[in-house]
């Protein structure tokens, strides 16, 4: 059974730091299965990351309540006859109890007494907001009798002093995460290894999954992102069943998740087994832009700054290159190399493989072409852990684009660029920790350097020819 205290030590720093912002009672519903249609089994549950970090255990249909005067309470479903038939008896109260820390856990058919008792009080909801328009699923018959007075200025101002408190991972936020890291470097060397010219995207997503499982994963921490040649393009491409032919770059952005907790890693390699040519230039750009955006990765460091800063790297690379025209700080000034990195650096990384992220308060998001998809604005703490992402991709849907065309005419050698139109795209992605004074990258052990890249294919290509 896991040590309860983390959970406990989180739940009484929240209590303390929402005083501040309303003194009346809160909720933080798990959030309920998802059905699919025409079956009458469910999608694979997510719990609210929420929910997550206050009670640990995902249990679906579970509240956890708080009351400044009677402090913590949770409310966990318990199976029916028909629920114990089919799907099994779920989780128990003793288990909840002692998973959770909380001493108080009672039967969800309790939860509208809770509700009954604080009628007239203005309420805080956090976590799945599902309980609003589903609350049979938490036990509740009759919400709208109940009157609930949802107060959402609070809830927002509360769910904020949570994602606050949870971007900085405790240690056994860390410990999970390693976890996260080591399945996901055990899948990404079998596919390295394993893959080759005829191969389909679908088969090695199969490869490396099955490798996340055998190493203890609980599942993979988001849809893996399977592409060769030109489908490396698609930013959250989706793996068919098409063959990596030679001469191809494959891009394979897939992970683990491990305790609940996400790592998220992305590495491309040649089907061939050599990089070649503009592969290798480009490659090495992008490598080196990683290389410096995780050297300037330190407290007090700006997220967006870091991300500007890889900007301008890739818009010096690619005027190196031949492929940008003009000075690299009036290329992103204009936002010409978001033509070829339209997305943002990274993003926070814990409970969800887009955790707690946001503006810092009083920043608003940009709309900025450069800018927009950038996921954290906020400068960085210790313990904080971010990925470092950066990516040259050649996207149909922004070359081909009339505006982009007119706009760019002379910053982007258009010649070059069109002949590179299949060539797809190039990430490398790390999950790093903030440390006191710089970065532990947790994901280091997975290859990405060139020549480590080329002997493990090599190796693979010949054990497997
Ligand atoms: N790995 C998927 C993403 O970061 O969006
Ligand atoms: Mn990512």
């Amino acid at each position: 059974m896991p040590d309860s205290s983390p959970l406990r030590a989180r739940r009484d720093a929240l209590a303390r730091a929402w005083a501040e912002a309303h003194d009346g009672p809160v909720v933080v519903a798990a959030g309920l299965p998802v059905p699919i249609a025409g079956t009458d089994q469910f999608h694979d549950f997510h719990a609210h990351g929420e929910y997550v970090y206050l009670a640990g255990a995902a249990i679906p249909g579970a509240a956890l309540a708080f009351d400044h005067a009677d402090g913590w309470t949770l409310f966990v479903p318990v199976a029916s006859q028909d629920e114990r038939v089919w799907v099994g008896s779920g989780e128990s109260i003793e288990a909840a109890a002692a998973a959770s820390g909380v001493e108080r856990v009672l039967p969800s058919s309790r939860l509208g007494g809770w509700f009954e008792a604080r009628r007239g009080e203005p309420i805080a909801l956090l976590g799945n907001r599902d309980i609003t328009h589903h609350a049979e699923g938490y036990g509740i018959e009759n919400w709208a009798a109940l009157e609930v007075d949802i107060d959402g200025y609070a809830s927002h101002q509360l769910s904020v002093i949570l994602s606050d408190g949870r971007r900085a991972k405790d240690e056994s936020e860390l410990a999970l995460m390693r976890g996260a890291a080591h399945a996901t470097l055990a899948g990404h060397l079998a596919a390295l290894r394993l893959s080759r010219s005829g191969m389909t995207e679908r088969q090695l997503q199969v490869e490396v999954e099955a490798e996340f499982f055998r190493a203890g994963a609980a599942r993979t921490a988001y849809g893996s992102i399977v592409g060769g040649g030109p489908n490396a393009a698609v930013l959250h491409f989706s793996p068919t069943s098409r063959p990596f032919a030679d001469g191809e770059l494959v891009l394979m952005d897939a992970a683990a998740e491990w305790g609940g907790y996400a790592a998220d890693v992305t590495r491309c390699w040649p089907v061939s087994g050599r990089f070649e040519g503009i592969q290798r230039d480009l490659y090495e750009l992008v490598l080196e832009v990683q290389r410096n955006a995780i050297a300037g990765v330190r407290p007090g460091k700006e997220y967006r700054e870091l991300h500007m800063e890889a900007g301008l790297g890739i818009a010096a690379g690619l005027a190196d290159l031949g492929l940008l025209r003009g000075a690299p700080q009036d290329l992103v000034e204009r936002d010409a190399h978001a033509i070829f990195f339209c997305h943002g650096l990274g993003h926070m990384l814990g409970l969800a493989t887009h955790d707690a992220g946001g503006c810092l308060a009083g920043r608003t998001p940009s709309d900025r072409f450069g800018l927009k998809w950038l996921r954290a604005d906020l400068p960085l703490e210790a313990n904080y852990v971010v990925t470092i992402e950066p990516g040259i991709y050649f996207i149909e849907a922004i070359l081909g684009d009339p505006a982009v065309r007119e706009k760019y005419q002379t910053e982007v050698n258009w010649e070059r660029v069109d002949a590179l139109k299949a060539f797809g795209g190039i990430r490398i992605e790390d999950d790093v920790r903030v440390t006191a004074d710089g970065a532990e990258v947790l994901t280091s052990a997975i290859p990405k350097q060139i020549d480590e890249i080329e002997e493990l294919r090599r190796e693979g290509l010949v054990a497997h020819a």
